[in-house]
């Protein structure tokens, strides 16, 4: 019995020894944490297809916290293509984890990132996101962000595309806008300037009248996303 209780008190001492070492380590974490208050990023890049975004958008340099898709300071890039661009941005907070070259929408939401630095990679005052030549343009995006990931093992990395739909880069502009669907009742797979009439709209958000029997609802699960497809359809779907 006596053992026993004694090993109780020392596994309470270890405990309590282990909980306060954790605390410590806390505070140390803390004190070590990134004080982006006051710092400055510094963006150097040379972009193309900036000017195919629409107005509902902007592209930015732009700071985010951890775990959120809302800028917590942002500035819109005056970006032409081909031309380096050298912004700086004025870092306001202590909770920004990343800087980011980024598109974001009125509501300031992160709809697709670039190029991403960790604000820990201060050098001295100043976090550098040097990113070279990117393509960033608005039908790029959505290649990457969904037809290459999302759609293309359907429509087109098989033997035979699904409702003969070629959704893989390079080809699936050609296939989307103006061309025919596969059943002539459903009209144009993307009509220029028309949501409405445009079947991929449809097919992607479950409208049964598009009479598709395989059901794409849900295969894109971002709303913004959803809203990047339809804003790009308004917009004139520019390739
Ligand atoms: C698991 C396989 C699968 C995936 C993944 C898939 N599709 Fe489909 N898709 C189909 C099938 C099957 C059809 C034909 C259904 C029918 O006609 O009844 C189809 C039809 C379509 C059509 C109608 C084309 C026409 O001319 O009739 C569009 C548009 C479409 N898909 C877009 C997409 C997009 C965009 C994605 C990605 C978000 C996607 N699909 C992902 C299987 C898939």
């Amino acid at each position: 019995m006596i053992i026993r209780k004694n090993s109780l008190i020392f596994a309470a001492l270890l405990c309590t020894f282990t909980l306060a070492s954790c605390d410590e380590g806390d505070i140390v974490a803390k004190d070590e944490g990134v004080q982006t208050a006051g710092k400055t990023a510094c963006l150097n890049a040379t972009l193309s297809g900036t000017d195919s975004w629409s107005s509902q958008y902007n592209i930015v340099l732009a700071g985010f916290a951890e775990g959120s898709s809302n800028a917590v300071v942002q500035k819109p890039l005056q970006a032409t293509d081909g031309t380096p661009v050298h912004t700086t941005l004025s870092l306001s907070d202590n909770d920004i984890s990343t800087i980011e070259l980024c598109v974001t929408n009125r509501l300031r939401q992160r709809i697709v990132t670039f190029a991403s630095v960790p604000a820990s990679q201060l050098q001295g005052d100043t976090v550098f996101l040097n990113v070279g030549n990117v393509d960033i343009g608005m039908f790029k995006t959505i290649q990457d962000l969904v037809f290459t990931g999302t759609c293309a093992r359907c429509h087109g990395l098989g033997l035979t595309p699904a409702a003969g739909l070629t959704l893989i880069e390079g080809q699936s502009y050609d296939q989307l806008v103006n061309h025919p669907a596969r059943l002539p009742e459903n009209g144009l797979r993307v009509v220029p300037g028309s949501v409405d009439e445009s079947l991929l709209h449809k097919v992607i958000n479950g409208d049964p009248s598009a009479g598709v029997r395989y059901d794409h609802a849900n295969m894109i699960k971002e709303g913004t996303t959803l809203t990047l497809i339809d804003n790009w359809i308004k917009a004139g779907a520019r390739p």
